[in-house]
């Protein structure tokens, strides 16, 4: 199923985007990236700039302290920052310019928006630096060396059948009505882990079995822009007003992350409704807690510090001037090129294996018991 699936560029403007694309990798044929100029290597003492989003969610707030740590640890200077909460495109092109201004040698960048850095990644590229997207894929550039994430197409497919499975298991029988979200558009991750969901969902939507209540199965209809908490229960408070008045039940709801699944859930109580089956991402603490109470179904567990520690890893290879570890080299076409991946595996976590899940996690563990 995951052959041949691009999981790069959303659907929407991809065409314009891929013509932009082209016309920028002709004028810079032959850019330091053509010639792999981390093959070369760097001064071990080097700068290492991160740039990471606004702390939408808990794994930035935590990446954010890990690269700081783990990039020290590793010999390098670490200069990570996050964009501001509201001016976060900007934000974070001033951060990556400064970045190369200071002397960067790699530059990791959790985009804030996937499609407004070609212009500070083309100065970062000029000036001989190596460029990691990580966690989200920077898109309508050649110049990033490197995608770093975990396997978000597979985060979507686990949502999906977690979201089928709970409503399963809490009324056997269908049909089951349910609501989609989808993270916010200009995050690359945002249609990836919908597609992924959809995939699993589709069919059974396509049988009947499976009813969107509202009719809105569009990614632009489901849409959270920002990733913002607010947004979702906006949505969800007026879905509710529209389609599920008077005893009207709702089975579920796929949320894409846990900050989301909160506040539809939030929302739903507000309506003096329940839903059963909610599903969610990031194993924020919040809703491990409502996981381990029966409230929100499910979350996956994409570890962050493993996700830092390997993209250390990276940076220490381009020091050294060897290849950094890739196992993925089709499915993240970013509009200009097809990038070179590392992925690592989600799991799906419920309250079935919460305590296995995080067994090796000191602070979620906890919660657990
Ligand atoms: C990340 C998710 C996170 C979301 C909002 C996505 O790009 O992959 O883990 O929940 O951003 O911050």
């Amino acid at each position: 199923m995951r052959r041949g699936i691009i999981r790069g560029i959303a659907a929407v403007g991809a065409v314009a985007l891929l013509g932009l694309g082209t016309a920028c990798s002709n004028e810079r044929e032959g850019s330091s990236s053509d010639k792999g100029d981390e093959a070369k290597g760097f001064a071990k003492n080097s700068l290492v700039g991160v740039a990471l989003p606004a702390k939408t969610s808990e794994n930035w707030v935590l990446a954010g302290d890990l690269f700081t740590s783990g990039l020290k640890e590793a010999g390098f200077k670490a200069d990570v920052q996050y964009a501001g909460a509201s001016t976060t495109v900007a934000d974070q092109q001033a951060q990556i310019s400064s970045m190369v201004t200071k002397g960067a040698k790699v530059i990791v960048i959790g985009a804030t928006d996937a499609a407004q850095l070609s212009t500070q990644v083309a100065q970062a590229k000029e000036a001989g630096a190596t460029v990691i997207a990580y966690d989200r894929l920077i898109t309508n550039t050649k110049d990033v060396d490197y995608y770093i994430a975990f396997d978000n197409f597979k985060v979507g497919q686990l949502q999906g059948q977690a979201l089928i499975d709970g409503m399963k298991a809490k009324k056997p029988k269908g049909p089951w009505k349910i609501e989609l979200f989808s993270g916010s558009p200009d995050d690359n991750n945002s249609k990836v882990f919908f597609d992924g969901a959809m995939e699993v969902l589709k069919p059974l939507i396509d049988k009947g079995d499976i009813v969107v209540g509202s009719g809105q199965t569009e990614i632009k209809q489901t849409a959270t822009q920002g990733w913002k908490a607010e947004n979702a229960q906006q949505r969800m408070d007026s879905l509710l007003t529209s389609t599920y008045s008077g005893s009207k039940k709702l089975d579920g709801v796929l949320s894409p992350n846990d900050t989301l699944a909160r506040a539809i859930i939030t929302s739903v109580k507000g309506a003096g409704k329940t839903v059963p089956v909610v599903t969610g991402q990031d194993s924020e603490a919040e809703s491990v807690k409502s996981i381990m109470a029966g409230i929100q179904y499910s979350t996956i567990n994409k570890d962050t510090r493993k996700l830092v520690a390997e993209t250390v890893n990276m940076v220490k290879a381009i020091q050294k001037g060897d290849k950094p570890q890739i196992n993925d080299t089709k499915s993240y076409d970013n509009g200009s090129k097809v990038v070179p991946s590392y992925l690592l595996p989600p799991v799906i976590v419920t309250k079935e294996n919460a305590a296995e899940a995080y067994a090796n996690d000191p602070k979620l563990s906890q919660l657990t018991k």
